[in-house]
């Protein structure tokens, strides 16, 4: 058992039955969806909402009942990854380029979980590049305005010589910012910008955090 498989398989055993479940993105999300399905097949009752396309075809495959938004106001749990963490719970969130869905999801959670591995614990936010989702109309425009007011590398999110185009049919800007040095005042600027629709700062967000080692251990992180 690997770090993010450790993290996942706990993490979806705090799932009880007839819970509305948020589920995440990534490779560390996946082990928590296929852990619910497991949890699914051998009698567990919840319904969930996948944080992106990919995710919606994983709880598919797992037999994981799907909700509609319009079903429900709020979901009990949501589980899902993240690219950095500090100790506070603040996290750097969209590499997989789904952090407007799961931003949503998250903050439509009583309880918002993040899974992990070691290696996304950091003590300062912004080695791992900052993903900022952007409308397409434009976009130079909003990449304009980004390096007019921050001094640090911007890049448009290329893959495989194509555009990447999130679920939400957004672009991905990806900042280096190196070191954030207050990460909620950074997360307030950026989402008053106009032609930004989020980014993936979740500040205040997640309320527990279970980070697994190679080894199989996992550890607990509490938000203050
Ligand atoms: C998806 O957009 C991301 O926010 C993921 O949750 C994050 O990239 C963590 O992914 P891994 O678990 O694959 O590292």
């Amino acid at each position: 058992m690997n770090g993010k498989q450790a993290a996942g398989y706990l993490a979806a055993g705090w799932v009880e039955d007839g819970m509305k479940v948020g589920l995440g993105t990534g490779s560390t999300a996946y082990f928590a969806i296929e852990k619910l399905g497991e949890r699914v097949a051998s009698g567990l009752r919840i319904k969930a909402i996948a944080t992106s396309k990919a995710s919606e075809d994983l709880a598919r495959k797992f037999n994981i009942p799907l909700l509609q938004a319009s079903e429900v106001k709020r979901l009990d749990i949501a589980i899902d990854g993240a690219d950095e963490l500090d100790a506070a719970l603040n996290l750097i969130k969209g590499g997989g380029a789904a952090l407007l869905r799961e931003k949503l999801v998250a903050k439509h959670s009583d309880r918002f979980i993040v899974v992990a591995d070691g290696s996304k614990v950091v003590d300062r936010l912004g080695a791992f590049k900052l993903p900022i989702e952007v409308v397409p109309f434009c976009y130079e425009w909003t990449l304009g305005s980004l390096q007019e007011r921050y001094d640090v590398p911007f890049a448009l999110r290329v893959k495989e010589g194509q555009t990447v185009v999130t679920d939400n049919g957004n672009y991905i800007i990806d900042a280096a910012f190196g070191q954030i040095a207050s990460p909620r005042q950074l997360a307030e600027e950026l989402k008053q910008m106009t032609g930004i629709v989020d980014h993936g700062l979740f500040i205040g967000i997640a309320e527990q955090a279970v980070v697994g080692y190679e080894d199989g251990h996992t550890e607990i992180i509490k938000a203050n």
